[in-house]
């Protein structure tokens, strides 16, 4: 039997009754995407309430990367829970928070290494910018266009988009500055992205900010919601050695490229990038509130006693089920799976490419693919609107897909890594019908509904 069963419409009467229900008491802005109410997940297959069983290709946006419901994960949390659910870390401490601290330290390459851990992605970039600054004794930092990092007042001031993330949320943080990221496919000069993201970088010592006081530089090493963007390794290189020689620390903002996503535990191996401190989060404990930040000790040892926690940091039942999902990797091969995944998605949309002209650009390391809709393939004019619609053809017939990009016109692939290959190829047969069907309900050729959503 197939993954994929819809016994009625989508949503079916119990998942109707929950979203009506939701509708009453739960605030607007928390929107559903797909129209099921989950049940239960297991791998790479979720059910609803209704009985149907969808693939999830969005991983809970990227936290079920060992899938749902691991029963390894399952396992440690249950134990977990029975012996210490909460105490505070720096009340009374507990063993798998130092367990993972040494994990990380040895998978993150920072050797002289520390780490902290929180409860979210935003949260970790938050502590990452206090360590910086403390350390650097410095106010100001940099970030890219296109870059996304949390939606705490820092992160959302840190974070590029304006809609929906920014807008009527002002006035955000200060000492923020945005430069060009490297993104190949909408440089003027695709093969000069690097070079040229990286003048400019240089050029904003002299015109934007004095390098002096800059403590930090928060970059993703691959942009996610920017649009899976991947920059050319020199960019990344070239703003590590210009930020060494001037004292800035580099951060790589790895929530959503790191944890084994792209075929390396971290997105930046794959560069030869070699930060100064890592934040990870999203699939460290497979959904499980938790996030890190990974450092060198002078800088993580910098703020005094007691200036760097929260109450719920590093909670134990998290922690156990992020050494669960570090060992997991490791014995189940999930790195390599993750190259082999990427490939067969890669070569799905090739074939795609050929019959669907939207297809602008198909990029990504690992399983960290993204696909880019054009409403024309010469002018790169953006498609979100075929995005809209290729997401709800897949839906509708059992994959739950995300979008992301600064124009809303790109698919990101955000699959867990333990799919089966039966499980994959039907998922992946679903999106080419999908893309073919969206041709037409996305009205292709109606220029209004391209630039609607956008
Ligand atoms: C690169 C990146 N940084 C930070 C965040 C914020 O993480 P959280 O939603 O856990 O606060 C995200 C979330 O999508 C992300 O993708």
């Amino acid at each position: 039997m197939g993954a994929i069963e819809l016994v009625t419409d989508l949503p079916g009467p119990r998942s109707a009754a929950v979203l009506e229900r939701k509708a009453r008491v739960v605030c607007d802005p928390l929107d559903i995407h797909a129209p099921v109410v989950i049940d239960h997940g297991l791998g790479a297959r979720i059910t609803d309430l209704d009985g149907n069983s969808l693939l999830d290709f969005s991983a809970g946006l990227g936290c079920q990367l060992v899938g749902y419901s691991h029963p390894k994960v399952v396992e440690a949390v249950q134990r977990q829970a029975a012996m210490v659910s909460h105490t505070d870390f720096s009340v009374i401490p507990y063993e798998p928070f130092v367990e993972l601290a040494e994990g990380l330290v040895g998978r993150t390459g920072v050797r002289t290494g520390k780490v902290a851990l929180f409860n979210s992605g935003a949260e970790a970039i938050e502590n990452a910018v206090k360590f910086a600054r403390s350390a650097t004794g410095r106010p100001a930092l940099i970030c890219f266009e296109g870059g996304f990092h949390g939606r705490t007042l820092l992160g959302m001031s840190l974070t590029s988009r304006n809609k929906p993330y920014k807008t009527g949320f002002g006035p955000f943080a200060p000492e923020v500055y945005r430069l060009p990221y490297a993104y190949p496919y909408r440089s003027p000069d695709p093969a000069a992205a690097g070079a040229l993201a990286l003048e400019a970088f240089e050029r904003a010592f002299v015109t934007v900010v004095d390098p002096a006081t800059v403590a930090a530089v928060l970059v993703e090493p691959i942009q996610g919601e920017g649009g899976f963007v991947v920059p050319p390794a020199e960019f990344l290189r070239g703003l590590k050695e210009i930020c060494s020689r001037r004292g800035i620390l580099v951060v790589a903002d790895e929530v959503q490229s790191g944890t084994g996503r792209t075929g390396t535990f971290l997105a930046s191996e794959q560069f030869g990038f070699e930060p100064d401190m890592v934040v990870l989060a999203k699939a460290l404990a497979s959904g499980y509130p938790l996030s890190a930040v990974v450092g060198p000790s002078a800088v993580m040892d910098a703020p005094g006693p007691s200036a760097i926690g929260g109450t719920y940091v590093g909670n134990p039942v998290a922690c156990a089920a992020a050494n669960a999902v570090l060992k997991i990797i490791d014995e189940e091969g999930l790195l390599e799976r993750s190259e082999q995944v990427g490939k067969t998605v890669r070569a799905r949309w090739e074939q795609v490419a050929a019959e669907v002209p939207e297809v602008g650009e198909i990029r990504g390391v690992g399983a960290m693919v993204g696909v880019e809709f054009v409403a024309d393939r010469e002018t790169k004019r953006p498609a979100p609107a075929y995005l809209d619609a290729l997401m709800r053809e897949t839906i509708s017939r059992g994959v739950v897909t995300v979008g992301c990009g600064i124009y809303h016109n790109v698919l990101r692939h955000l699959i867990p890594l333990v799919i089966s290959d039966d499980d994959l190829e039907e998922g992946l047969e679903v999106l080419a019908e999908a893309a073919v069907a969206a041709r037409r309900t996305a009205g292709i050729g109606d220029r209004a509904s391209e630039v609607e959503g956008s």
